[in-house]
């Protein structure tokens, strides 16, 4: 049986969240030991009529021709899969169209360790991961635009309008910076270490988006000075990853964090958890992605800091921890 594979991994925002959506440049790190594989097979390949084949494992009440997905919440027909996969099954159906094999009938099996609305690019590293196994699959050309284009077919039905920061994110294998649509990756000399907390709430994007919307519209002046301030961070931030600056850094973090706080995207979940890791050592703490939920990140000098700050953080509410080296690039 013809296969296909692709993968995509998470990501966190360092700086911009938010502002980013207004114009402001953002920051992400890549973060590569949390990853997300898609393999893709034909289900009509000449082997499966011969029956010389292995069952798919969504293959119950498949009609010939018919695309199905595997995964550890729904198996089967791609038309029967509940709303929380609407996101994958259109870019499914984009890429079908896009790589010519609507109507082939492919099984798409997608695994992995990103949770869900976390804040941490699991919808965008969802779709890459599908997006190169199906192009894989078809031996097509996948250009870096079609790429985008395709992920962001599913980031729409996830997110609405998004900045398409995770998409370029959870392909990237280095530190960007995102303005404008347009992505660059970052040279970075900092070793530090990130630790990521999962405070266990689900992130409310689309709703810490439109209140950050209505915020902006109710303080016409303290509402853009928050969204300049938050790129400034941006900008001046990217350039203490490039210099090797981790103190500066986790400082640009909390004042990060006290301008999401002001804006209503934290919650007392988050802040607590933010002060936490600050208490037990941290350069710098913050909410990370969309807030109201999801993750937050701390920036500590080694292993043995993050250590430290992770048991803080979990002490704090956190409900899962990671850690990521930062190590610096070549470049
Ligand atoms: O919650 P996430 O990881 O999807 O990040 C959202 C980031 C925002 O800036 C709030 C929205 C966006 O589209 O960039």
């Amino acid at each position: 049986l013809r296969t296909g594979r692709g993968s995509a991994h998470a990501k966190v925002i360092l700086f911009g969240e938010h502002a980013v959506v207004h114009g402001a440049p953002a920051v992400a790190l890549p973060i590569d030991g949390l990853g997300v594989c898609a393999t893709a097979r034909l289900l009509d390949d000449v082997d499966d009529v011969e029956g010389s084949a292995a069952p798919a494992a969504s293959d119950v009440e498949r009609r010939p021709g018919e695309s199905t997905i595997v995964t550890d919440v729904y198996s089967g027909p791609l038309d029967g899969a509940p709303e929380l996969l609407e996101s994958p099954r259109a870019v499914i159906l984009a890429c079908l169209e896009e790589f010519g094999l609507s109507g082939s009938g492919v099984e798409v099996t997608v695994t992995g360790e990103v949770p869900h609305a976390r804040g941490l690019g699991s919808s965008a590293a969802v779709a890459g991961a599908i997006v190169r196994a199906l192009a894989d699959l078809a031996g097509a050309e996948l250009s870096q635009e079609l790429y985008l284009d395709l992920v962001g077919v599913g980031e729409k039905v996830a997110h609405g309008a998004p900045s398409g920061l995770d998409a370029h994110a959870t392909a990237a294998a280095e530190p960007i910076i995102f303005e404008a649509g347009v992505a660059r990756v970052l040279p970075h000399r900092t070793r530090a270490v990130i630790v990521v907390a999962d405070s266990g709430v689900a992130g409310r994007t689309r709703r810490a988006v439109a209140s950050v919307t209505s915020f902006l519209e109710r303080h016409p002046l303290r509402g853009p000075a928050l969204m300049a301030g938050l790129g400034a961070l941006a900008q001046q931030g990217a350039l203490d990853l490039a210099q090797g600056r981790p103190e500066q850094l986790g400082a640009k973090m909390a004042e990060a964090q006290g301008m999401l706080r002001e804006l209503g995207v934290s919650s007392p979940e988050l802040d607590r958890i933010v002060d936490a890791a600050v208490g037990a050592g941290a350069y710098g703490a913050k909410l990370t992605g969309g807030g109201q939920g999801g993750c937050v990140i701390a920036l500590a000098a080694d292993d043995e800091a993050a250590r430290r700050v992770a048991t803080a953080m979990r002490l704090a509410g956190a409900v899962a921890t990671w850690q990521h080296r930062l190590e610096g690039s070549s470049s």
